[in-house]
């Protein structure tokens, strides 16, 4: 029999969405006709603007042509989307040979802690997109084992929470070689200031660390002083690879892409590119995003892409801006929702997990527990904007007569 993977072993759940599956269907099986509305993941659920669809539908029947056929296109992707993202996200601030367009951003993340190798001591946000941690402790970043919690360590957790206006204390934190860092950050929508970012840099620098600057969720960003990229700090170039997606943006989470950016600045110790060796792990892992994908990212950036885009992510934050006046009608200590479409509720004296089995039963909505993001995300609840108008207002009024309810038990 073979051994398993001792690093598969060491992860101390399943992924977090995954297991609120599971308990979503557990739930349906005892109760068969709950309607249930999911502001869980955070998946699109808006169609794709039609400008965009046709471009792809144009790409995918000229495959059935002669002329229109392509196989494998370069695995940085094709000149013309990497340089229209040049254009178009970076104003030119960073070359389209910067540019790597990809199959996903959770996919770059895994790929990444590949390029760094297991050896790589890495810091994440506390609380933070799941997919940090797991790929580390899969490549076997955590090393001591500790009996009498049976846990491992070996990750630096950085607690951002409402104390410290969830950005990290850097002046108590260890140097590590990777530093995390999501903003508008999922799940807490703690969206950094350029003096923060500043601060980050300086501190990614000091220590030798590269910061891995993810963006997802930079096209929600509607206050002018939120910087959308970490490049808009200066020297930002030096230390810093940034994650890029189509997916919130333009509806893709099922068409699938995104990029990475990793400039010509960055150098690993011995003066190596550290762009070299990410060209050598994608063309070694990966053969290029879908050619039909990359039509559709193409069309997407064009000037009338740019504006359905917006017409899209405004509908979201629409939905926002009224799951977030609700809680707070209610009483409730709520975050985000202003340049992310993430509300951060705190739910006082409950476990994230019992607060989201008390909406389960309660109003039959399905949220995110927040422990499922790192400790630090005990007793709230991420809500996902991502849901139609209908299921908004529905959900609005579940949830009022719900915790009406609880207030006054
Ligand atoms: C989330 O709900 O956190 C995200 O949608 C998950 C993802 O992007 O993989």
């Amino acid at each position: 029999m073979v051994k398993r993977n001792l690093h598969l072993a060491k992860l101390q759940s399943g992924y977090l969405f995954p297991e609120i599956t599971k308990r979503k269907k557990a739930f349906l099986e005892k109760n068969p006709s709950a309607e249930l509305i999911s502001l869980g993941i955070g998946d699109t659920t808006q169609p794709i603007p039609s400008l965009i669809a046709n471009s792809m539908a144009i790409t995918a029947e000229a495959l059935a042509t002669p002329d229109g056929y392509s196989g494998y296109g370069p695995e940085q992707g094709h000149f013309n989307l990497r340089q229209a993202i040049s254009e178009q996200v970076y104003q030119g601030k960073r070359p389209a040979d910067d540019i790597f367009v990809s199959d996903g951003s959770k996919c770059d993340i895994g790929r990444l802690q590949i390029l760094f190798g297991g050896q790589a001591s890495i810091a994440v946000q506390d609380p933070s997109y799941p997919a940090y941690v797991d790929t580390g402790v899969i490549m076997g970043q955590t090393s001591t084992y500790h009996p009498l919690s049976k846990q491992y360590s070996g990750i630096t957790y950085m607690p951002c929470t409402p104390e410290n206006s969830f950005f990290p204390s850097l002046e108590k934190l260890p140097r590590t070689d990777l530093i995390f860092f999501c903003s508008p950050n999922n799940p807490t929508g703690a969206a950094a200031t350029y003096e923060q970012l500043s601060q980050l840099v300086d501190f990614a620098k000091q220590n030798g660390s590269v910061l891995i600057f993810d963006a997802a969720y930079a096209c929600f960003i509607r206050n002018p002083n939120t910087p959308r990229s970490i490049y808009e700090i200066e020297g930002a170039e030096e230390v810093a690879i940034e994650l890029g997606s189509f997916s919130k943006m333009t509806g893709f989470t099922g068409v699938r892409l995104a990029w990475s950016v990793v400039p010509k600045e960055l150098r690993f110790e011995d003066g190596h590119l550290v762009q070299n060796d990410w060209n050598r792990i994608n063309s070694t892992f990966f053969n290029g995003a879908s050619n039909i994908a990359q039509s559709g990212g193409l069309a997407a950036l064009r000037p009338e892409g740019l504006k359905a885009i917006k017409e899209l992510t405004t509908f979201y934050m629409e939905n926002a801006t009224m799951l977030k006046e609700m809680f707070e009608a209610l009483g409730y200590i709520v975050y985000g929702g202003v340049d992310t479409p993430y509300i951060w509720v705190h739910f006082p004296n409950q476990s994230s997990w019992e607060a989201f089995e008390m909406l389960l039963e309660k109003s039959h909505i399905i949220s995110t527990p927040g422990s499922g993001f790192g400790p630090a995300g005990e007793g709230f609840l991420r809500f996902s904007a991502f849901a139609n108008r209908a299921n908004i207002i529905e959900a609005i009024s579940r949830l009022r007569r719900a915790l009406h309810k609880l207030d006054r038990v």
